[in-house]
This record gives structure tokens, sequence and C-alpha cells, in this order.
């Protein structure tokens, strides 16, 4: 098989890209390792930036987000005696779109059904040959086939786990990390949201968040130590320390109910760079992992994808300087957005090996954040995406 781009794994990065160079002409193939089901039954996060939105018009998948998704014009932050609402519309005139990432995944599958793209699934042993020449080439096996693809460039969109940042030569590539104590224990709930914006909550027993999907299926976390497991933790324990860490008069209105999904995931913020290597360029969990705070990992998924598609539909007219300049451009943002998960992961949860200390400085923290408009302006700023 021959085609101009092979992205390797099917994603939100992988399907987007795709999609995004198909509609310019570029003749782009997704290889995903896992099948259609899996890929649409993991629960992840549900914040766009209006930047997104923007693309997933711009590729003709916005119609079921605009008549699903939920524009918020603000969040709620509730920490150390505190309520301080961020009015992003106020701040900064924009606002984000609530509409889960299995959705965007979802309409993403089905553009690409649409147009007859190429997506492979359950591809496996993927790996990735002469990214370093001029005639980069992917092997894999399916259906107990192996095959190969020639291609021009190879796109690395395979998370966190996948091949793709291992095939970079481990000399030319540096890593930064930083794990942080604690997890988030997620459940999925039909039970109304309990609030019409999210609620961000510090408290000196762990931070929790109250998200949604619609009016009547919420997403809730629970900061959780990193040694706790899911069967640790009955729907009953979930919903009483969730009470324990809102104000009483939310806790009060917090509607319960059997959870259809529970999951703990680590928080990390990791960045790879460079993002290119020869004719192999990653995006998204490939090359940076943010912690969920900010809700940036899909938004900053989404940006590498623009600057990647763009500059590669530019390659394709003769210009060559977009491609050459993509990990600089990219990694520019992902510094920032993960500056901004830093922040808000440190400002919101409970650090008990730190001491006292800090947890004053959180308390100061968020008492300015109260009384000064710079601050919440600077907070709104990043929320709802820097530009790009
Ligand atoms: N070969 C082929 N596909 C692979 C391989 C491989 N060796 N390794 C991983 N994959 C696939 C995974 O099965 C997965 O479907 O690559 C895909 C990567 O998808 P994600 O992990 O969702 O990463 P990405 O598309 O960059 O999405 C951005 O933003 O909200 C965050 O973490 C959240 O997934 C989200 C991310
Ligand atoms: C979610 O709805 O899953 C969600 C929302 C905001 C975050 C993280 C996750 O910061």
């Amino acid at each position: 098989m021959r085609h101009q781009v092979c992205i390797i794994g099917g994603g939100p990065s992988g399907l987007l890209l795709c999609l995004l160079l198909r509609r310019a002409g570029v003749d782009a193939i997704v290889l995903e390792q896992r099948s259609r089901a899996y890929v649409l039954g993991r629960i992840r996060a549900g914040v766009l930036e209006q930047g997104l939105v923007d693309i997933l018009h711009h590729a003709g998948v916005g119609q079921r987000l605009a008549a699903e998704g939920f524009v918020h014009d603000g969040t709620l932050i509730v920490a150390h005696g505190r309520r301080v609402h961020i009015d992003f519309k106020a701040l900064t005139g924009k606002t984000v779109t609530i509409y889960g990432q299995t959705e965007v995944t979802r309409d993403l599958y089905d553009a690409l059904d649409a147009m007859g793209a190429p997506v492979l699934h359950e591809a496996e042993g993927v790996t990735i040959h002469g990214a370093e020449t001029d005639a980069p080439y992917v092997t894999f096996t399916r259906g107990g086939q192996a095959q190969r693809i020639d291609c021009d460039y190879i796109a690395g969109c395979d998370g966190f786990h996948g091949v793709s940042r291992r095939t970079i030569p481990e000399a030319l590539r540096q890593e930064f990390e930083h794990v942080y104590p604690f997890g988030w224990l997620g459940i999925l709930s039909e039970t109304p949201p309990l609030h019409h914006e999210l609620v961000y909550a510090g408290h000196e027993r762990g931070f929790a968040l109250c998200s949604m999907r619609n009016a009547n299926l919420s997403r809730h976390y629970l900061q959780v130590p990193l040694t706790d497991r899911v069967e640790d933790w009955t729907d009953e324990t979930f919903w009483a320390e969730l009470r324990r860490r809102l104000p009483p008069d939310l806790a009060e209105v917090l509607v319960t109910g059997p959870s259809i999904e529970k999951s703990i995931a680590p928080l990390r913020s990791f960045i790879s760079e460079p993002m290119s290597w020869g004719r192999l360029f990653l995006a998204g969990d490939a090359a940076h992992i943010v912690p969920p705070t900010g809700a940036k990992g899909l938004n900053l998924a989404a940006s590498d994808v623009w600057y990647l598609s763009q500059a590669l539909i530019a390659q394709y007219q003769g210009d060559a300087a977009p491609l050459a300049g993509y990990s600089a451009q990219a990694l520019a943002r992902v510094w920032k957005a993960s500056r901004f998960s830093w922040s808000m992961t440190r400002m919101l949860h409970s650090f008990p090996s730190e001491g006292p200390f800090l947890a004053r400085m959180q308390a100061a923290e968020v008492d300015y954040l109260a009384g000064a408009p710079a601050a919440q302006t600077a907070l709104a700023e990043n929320y709802v995406g820097l530009p790009y």
C-alpha cells in the first residue's frame, strides 16, 4: 500500500488529523491497534475550547456538537472557604463547550466513514521504519497478514503508550516528567449535574470536581491516594466523600445514584522534546500528558493536530517552512498549557507530605484570586484556551 501520510493511532488526534488532511485532498490512512468499540468505550474528558469547536466545524463535524453540546460561560472554584466565580465570557469574551470526547470520536468516525477514509482497526505490531530517510514506511499485521505502507510522512498519534515517541532515538529526545502523589477516582452516573457550571473544589481532605455530560449524566472526581483501588470505593463511600468536600449548600443539593463507570487515573505532567524526527511527527498524548485539572488534554491534542495538518497541507503546496517549524510551534503552546494544568493542580489538591506551609500558600492564592480581577482574567484566558 502507498499513502501520502500514515497516521498511527485512531484516538481523537489521529482521527481529526486524518479528516483535516483528507478534506484538503491529502491521502491519509489511520492504523489503530484496538477495535472501534474499544476506542468508543473509553470515558475521557468533556470540556472543549472554542479553538477545538471551531476546528470541528471547519472539518464538517460540528452539527451534533452544536445541537447537543452545552456552552459554559464560566466555572465555580470553591476552596479554603472562598467561592470564586470565574466568568469566562465577561473576562475574555470566550466560552467553553461541554461535549464528551467519546462523542467527538464518534462524530469523527462517522465523517471518515462517509468519505470512505481508510481507518484500519486491530493493526498489530505497528513498526516505523526509515523515519530519518526520504522513504519511510510502516509495517504491521492485521488479521494474520503482514502488511506494509510506504508513505511521505508518518504522524505519531498513538498516545502515551504508543510506539511513535519511542522510535525517536533516546539520545535525540529529552523527557520532562512530574508525577503527582495521587490519582483521580472518576464516576459517571445518570444523575443531574450538581450545578449549571463545573465546580472545582479544593478541600483539606482532597480535591473534588463536579462535571457533567448532559442534563442527566454527571461526571464526578475525587482526589485519592495512589494506593487506592477502584474496588475499595463503593458508590456510597464515593458520594459520602464527595459531600464532605463540598460546601454545605452544594452538598445538600447533590443528587446521587448508581455509577455506570468507575475508574482511577494517576496524574502526571509529561513532555517529550522534540515533537518530530525526520519524517515522523508526534501529536497529542504521544508527546505530552497534562494532569486533568485544567481540562487541557484533548484541547492540546487539537492544537497540535491543527498545526500539523496545516503544515502538511502547506508542504504539499510547496512551502516547507511550517513543517520544519512544527515541533517548536506546538511545544510553545504545550508548555504554556502544561504550566496552567500544573498550577491548577497545585492550587486545588491536598499535598499532605508538603506540610502546612503549602496549604497556607494555596489559601493565600485562592484568597488573592477571589479579590483580583487580573488573576481571574489570567485563569480564564488559560481555561478557555490560549490562541493558536
Ligand atoms: N499502534 C496503533 N495504535 C496505537 C498504538 C500502536 N502501537 N499504541 C496506541 N495506539 C492507539 C490507542 O489504542 C489509542 O486509540 O492510539 C490511540 C491514542 O489515542 P489517545 O490515547 O486517546 O491519544 P490522543 O488521540 O492523542 O488523544 C488526546 O486528550 O483528553 C486527553 O488523554 C485524553 O485521549 C485523550 C487525549
Ligand atoms: C470531565 O468532565 O471529565 C472533566 C472536566 C473538567 C476537567 C477534567 C475532566 O478539568
